[in-house]
């Protein structure tokens, strides 16, 4: 009888200490985005899908979704640009002052066939706001550079296409040029915005 008793008078003390130490946590320090610092993005000059000549400081201010791929990607590409647009399309719907300061950002590492005209049919498939860029071998060649994108020339397709072997990574870009954060493209759309949301505020 005496023991049950004491256990009795432990448990009350147990549950609030517990509830004392959540309470006493310090607060979360700001979470630091995942590619601050890392030396990804950088000047480029391109040719966008409206024929217009396009530079990274012409972003300046806003956010930025920058991926590099290719308009006759038969699976990886497109499923990727349309995430990141829907996941960007989710996000503004929830905060659309906030998604309004994103620009969607796709440049081609395939410039013999992505004209700006081919890029333009393109990007007309998913966000309204999509930019899309293309340009010459050399200024493809040194946009993917700046941003850490490799890409090759891979199989012969039948019909006489190629396929372009690349990085697909989707980069989220702050106001100043500064890498924050990739985009989990490889999930849904439903994940991008929720990492958007981390990192656009
Ligand atoms: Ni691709």
């Amino acid at each position: 009888m005496l023991e049950k008793f004491q256990i009795a008078r432990w448990v009350p003390f147990a549950a609030i200490a517990l509830t004392l130490s959540a309470c006493d946590k310090a607060p979360a320090e700001p979470l630091e985005p995942p590619l601050a610092g890392a030396s990804i993005g950088g000047e480029f000059e391109l040719t966008s899908s409206t024929g217009e000549t396009t530079r990274w400081e012409d972003f300046a201010g806003q956010y930025r979704i920058v991926y590099f791929g290719f308009t006759y990607c038969p699976d990886i590409c497109p499923t990727d640009v349309q995430r990141l647009s829907q996941g960007l399309a989710q996000f503004e719907r929830a905060k659309p002052e906030l998604g309004a300061q994103v620009q969607p950002i796709f440049i081609s590492v395939d410039p013999e066939r992505d004209t700006p005209e081919v890029v333009g049919e393109f990007i007309a498939n998913f966000h309204p706001r999509l930019v899309g860029l293309t340009g010459t071998a050399e200024q493809v060649k040194a946009a993917a550079d700046a941003f850490r994108v490799f890409y090759s020339r891979g199989e012969t397709t039948p019909g006489g296409g190629y396929l372009v072997d690349h990085s697909a990574i989707v980069y989220l870009f702050g106001p100043d040029g500064e890498p924050l954060a990739t985009l989990p493209t490889d999930q849904d759309a439903e994940a991008v915005a929720a990492e958007l949301a981390k990192w656009v505020s």
